[in-house]
């Protein structure tokens, strides 16, 4: 082995790491993910612990360093001093089982001084990860700058760029410029370019600059300091409300208040013309906040015959409990209207299931009751006979949602927006694209009811506020460039060399500020679209009380009773919170460091640079079409920007023909758009191989698809496919993490759900003189190698529910080291088989763990393993009992089990003596220890900690017994107690951290011998 090995390659405080990227999903306001839609993100927290862990060294790697520093010298001869003392103990115990003819497994290696300063290292940087990975952190300068300083270590000064070449939503290359990174990002879609344009290409070129808006100019005068990104989120503030301005005087019109008065607490009704004309002070003008639509249908019952019905699948507005609010139809004969009622619904069934027949997308005519069958409604959908009826208003008022019934006047001015030009022009030049079918994306289309151009998933009066919001972001450029050159002529803001040169000329000047400025609020223009399109529907739960966006799923299924919103409204889906969400995602950007974003395809070898660290995250399989769906985005990104990137909005749409998804629609059936697939991966997979320098790993996302998972938990070919292609192209294995975005102490059962949502693959390019192997010797570097790697996870805490999947890479390590591992018949050992023998060797090592125990400890696990928590017969626990070198009875007075009536059975955790003291205790088990842990962990953790303090070093004996317990639980799929044993891990670092904080003098370790 010629390269040092990376920290990823050996440990990870996963953990704290997967906590994160956990929380994160709930963080909404600020998020760069909130900048633009894209599917399939990577949490921050990962990628940002990845890639730290990619560049620093592991401390095994600098061993002799350490030891010449004094202070960690002496932490490290501490430890093993209370280690050296257990292990002798250990061994003792060893001793006397085999004088008295009793087989019992070795305690370990001896403890070494160099391994010890080793982990003691590693803690530290685990620490800094704990802190880095946080959110609140993001831009913490001390935090980032302790991480970039040990980058820095590690690169002997000089770092590698980070190249990702399937950037999508750009959370990688981000990361990367935030440790101090030169970052690449490249994907063959404009969309996911632009995106890493404005995340880490246009920043840093106006980093730490004042705004140039006029408001700005006046209150700074010549100074002003502004951080980071601070100066261009403000510009975007600023020319986000002059849009708005200017768009309000243009198109006001189409969104006219309402004129209302309330008439009891939170009851409002239309004011009526004299009202308005005489008591000004009852009448209140309120915004709207949503049109409510109803699409409708001919009914096919020929007594109806020209009468349109409304297709609903839910006529509530508000489930608010004490406020339920909800639309009515009113029949009367051949005619309805819609009114809106509130308080407690006599059928609140049917007012959730609409006019819908009971199965989805089966109607029933209001009028007739006759079925509306999907296949009629389809016909008449693509026929484009569907129509629309305004069903209610909603108003925003100063204590909530206001709930008016539709008005005539409301419909007329929607309907007048039909004969704008514009909107014709639109829908007949850029938006006349098709919306993808049912053969392209996997879940629902629009298209199939006739929604089947980009132009029709907007009404007239979304598509006049997107195209005049989209108009006035070219023209905001004028007058962006306008104020530049006088914050230059006033404020002395510093001139640059390329004040007429575009971003696409990589100018950093006027110009090219304006057209940054257009690009953020074009961003705002898709959050506008997302929220703006007649597949957005109301969300009557009372939490929202919204708008929904049309991409809730990576799909654009038909919505039937639709919201339209008010660009101008001030609530969700309107043009200024969407500029804020901008500005606020802006602000939280580093800035510093350069980075790069072009449109590139990653099977061809020009697209990676070489020297770079690679860590990417590949589209899989068929699970998201990327490129169908943003098709949505682009054109209207298209429209407004293509004079700002000519080349990248080169195409009338994104191109699709290279993308990597096994879609048989594009290649013509299901083995060619699996080859494709397969094909296209490894040769992108062998590109990174080739240009990666030899000192670091690539790393590689790989998620798994939820149809991956079986019964037992484990995953499908798929995952050996890929693993296969990545060893084809030339890597070997040496690490595989698990990341989740759900916690693993949520898990409902065990086995189902123990997949993660995705592994991270560390990848090192396979040594040209790799030999072949036979089976013999693969296993027998296994046994040899795997015991210390798991330790190393072990120490890390890692989840025993994740801790088989994490084996996976130590174990791929041996495997994929070889050229060929040759089976006894002389065939080459596949990596099914290979991920079989890992598994059976982690079994094994796992139980090799057992010399760490007491002899209690030992009967108690053999007899757990067969009976768990229930009785067995007394003759087979005394049986037992000789085997391992203890006594039933002694283990009653131990108090571990019961022995009554012919019957013996462990105690449970609740049934163990209250009032143990494990300093007092003559027959102290490990058996005890963990089950008095998991007890106390129940009420909280210092009562744990205080335990965890007195034992010192034994007490991680009880993690290493647990790991033991969960592999036995997760077999029998004994849920319950799995958990507890997974929590007990999970709670470790923590707990440990608390003991570390008690000021009590524990014993000394000799007091309490096993
Ligand atoms: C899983 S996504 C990346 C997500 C990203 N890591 C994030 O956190 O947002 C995969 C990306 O690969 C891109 N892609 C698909 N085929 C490609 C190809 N041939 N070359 C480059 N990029 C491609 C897709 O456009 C998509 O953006």
């Amino acid at each position: 082995m010629t390269y040092k090995k990376k920290l990823i390659e050996v440990a990870l405080p996963l953990e704290a790491i997967n906590k994160e990227a956990a929380r994160e999903k709930s963080i909404r306001h600020g998020h760069p993910s909130t900048l633009h839609l894209w599917w399939a993100r990577r949490p921050l927290a990962a990628c940002r612990a990845v890639l730290f862990a990619s560049l620093v060294d592991d401390p095994s790697e600098c061993v002799a360093e350490l030891m010449k520093d004094s202070a960690k010298r002496k932490a490290a001869e501490k430890e093993l001093k209370a280690r050296k003392q257990l292990w002798d103990e250990q061994t003792a115990l060893l001793a006397k089982a085999l004088a008295s003819g009793i087989s019992a497994p070795p305690p370990g290696p001896e403890p070494k001084l160099e391994a010890i300063v080793a982990e003691v290292e590693r803690e530290r940087l685990f620490e800094i990860i704990r802190k880095l990975v946080k959110w609140e952190n993001s831009n913490n300068e001390d935090v980032l700058n302790a991480a970039r300083a040990e980058i820095m270590r590690s690169c002997n000064g000089n770092p590698p760029p980070v190249c990702d070449p399937f950037c999508g939503g750009g959370s990688i290359p981000l990361e990367a410029q935030r440790l101090g990174l030169e970052a690449h990002a490249s994907d063959l879609n404009p969309v996911p370019v632009l995106i890493n344009k404005a995340l880490i290409e246009i920043p840093p070129k106006f980093a730490g600059k004042p705004p140039v808006n006029p408001e700005a100019r006046n209150k700074l005068g010549a100074s002003g300091s502004w951080k980071g990104t601070a100066g261009l989120a403000e510009d975007i503030r600023y020319y986000g409300q002059w849009v708005r301005n200017e768009a309000l005087k243009r198109i006001g019109k189409f969104y006219q208040d309402v004129a209302v008065v309330s008439e009891t607490e939170g009851q409002f009704r239309y004011a009526n013309p004299e009202e308005i004309q005489n008591s000004k002070n009852k009448v209140e003008n309120l915004k709207v906040i949503a049109w409510l639509w109803a699409r409708t249908v001919e009914s096919p019952n020929p007594a109806f015959t020209g009468c349109h019905v409304p297709l609903v699948s839910s006529f509530w507005l508000s489930t608010k409990p004490g406020k339920e609010t909800w639309v009515e139809p009113v029949i009367n004969g051949k005619t309805y209207q819609f009114e809106i009622r509130k308080g407690q619904p006599q059928d609140p069934d049917w007012l959730s299931r609409g006019t819908r027949a009971g199965k989805a997308q089966d109607f029933l005519c209001l009028l007739s009751k006759s079925p509306l069958p999907r296949e009629y409604v389809r016909e008449q959908g693509k026929a484009g006979r569907l129509g629309a009826r305004l069903m209610a208003v909603v108003a925003e008022g100063s204590r909530g949602r206001v709930y008016l019934p539709p008005t005539m006047e409301a419909e007329m001015i929607a309907q007048s927006a039909d004969s704008i030009p514009r909107v014709a022009e639109a829908r007949t030049t850029f938006l006349s694209g098709t919306t993808p079918t049912r053969a392209m994306i996997t879940g629902g289309v629009c298209s199939a009811y006739g929604l089947s151009t980009w132009g029709h998933l907007f009404t007239s009066r979304q598509l006049i506020g997107l195209t005049t919001l989209s108009t006035l972001i070219t023209e905001v450029r004028k007058q962006v460039m306008e104020d530049y050159e006088l914050a230059i002529a006033e404020n002395g803001r510093e001139k640059t060399n390329s004040p007429t040169a575009g971003l696409n000329e990589g100018g950093n000047g006027a110009k090219a500020y304006a057209e940054s400025i257009s690009v953020y609020l074009s961003f705002a223009l898709s959050r506008s679209a997302d929220r703006g399109s007649c597949i957005c529907s109301w969300d009557s739960s009372p939490k929202m009380e919204a708008l929904r966006n049309t991409f809730g799923r990576q799909a654009l299924p038909m919505v039937w009773d639709f919201a339209e919103g008010n660009p101008f409204s001030d609530s969700s889906g309107s043009w200024n919170n969407n500029v804020e969400f901008t500005a606020k995602s802006v602000e939280k950007f580093a800035g510093s460091n350069l980075g790069f974003a072009k449109q590139a395809d990653a099977t061809e070898k020009t697209t990676f640079i070489k020297g770079s660290l690679f860590s990417t995250d590949p589209p899989y399989y068929d699970n998201i079409s990327y490129a169908e769906l943003s098709d949505f985005f682009y054109v209207w990104l298209r429209q407004t920007l293509r004079a700002v990137y000519p080349n990248l909005f080169e195409t009338l749409l994104v191109p699709k023909a290279t993308e990597l998804v096994a879609t048989p629609f594009r290649h013509g059936s299901q083995e060619l758009a699996e080859k494709f697939f397969l094909d296209g991966m490894s040769t992108a997979i062998h590109n990174m191989a080739e240009a990666t320098p030899p000192a670091f790993p690539v790393t590689i996302y790989y998620a798994f698809k939820q149809a991956e998972r079986d019964d037992e938990g484990s995953a499908s070919t798929g995952w050996e496919t890929f693993l296969e292609a990545v060893l084809r192209a030339g890597f070997s294995l040496t690490g595989t993490w698990p990341m989740r975005t759900e916690l693993s102490n949520r898990m409902v059962s065990v086995g189902t759900n123990a997949l993660a949502s995705s592994v991270v693959l560390v990848c090192r390019a396979r040594m040209a003189d790799a030999g072949v192997t036979s089976r013999r010797d693969f296993l027998s570097a296994l046994k040899k190698e795997l015991p210390e790697a798991l330790r190393h996870l072990q120490k890390g805490n890692i989840a025993p529910v994740d801790l088989a999947q994490a084996a996976i890479g130590p174990g791929m390590a041996v495997f994929s080291r070889y050229a060929k591992v040759l089976e006894t018949d002389g065939s080459t050992m596949s990596v099914r088989s290979a991920l079989t023998e890992i598994n059976k060797s982690l079994d094994e090592v796992l139980a090799e763990q057992e010399g760490e125990f007491d002899a209690d400890t030992r009967w108690a696990l053999a007899w757990f393993d067969q009976y768990g928590f229930n009785e067995g017969a007394y003759g087979s626990a005394e049986t037992l009992s000789t085997a391992k070198n203890t006594s039933v009875s002694g283990m009653a007075e131990a108090g571990i089990l019961t022995a009554k009536g012919g019957k013996v059975r462990l105690l449970k955790k609740e049934e163990l003596d209250a009032n143990w003291n494990p300093a007092t205790d003559k027959r102290l088990t490990i058996w005890e220890i963990t089950h008095h842990l998991i007890r106390r962990l129940e009420h909280g953790e210092s009562g744990a900690a205080e335990l965890i303090k007195l034992l010192g070093v034994k007490a991680e004996v009880a993690r290493d017994l647990s790991y033991r317990l969960y592999t036995i639980c997760e077999r029998r799929k004994w849920a319950q107690e799995a958990i507890a044993y997974n929590t007990l891990v999970l709670s470790w670092g923590d707990v440990q951290r608390l003991a570390g904080e008690i000021k009590v003098a524990a014993p000394s370790q000799g007091e309490m011998s096993l």
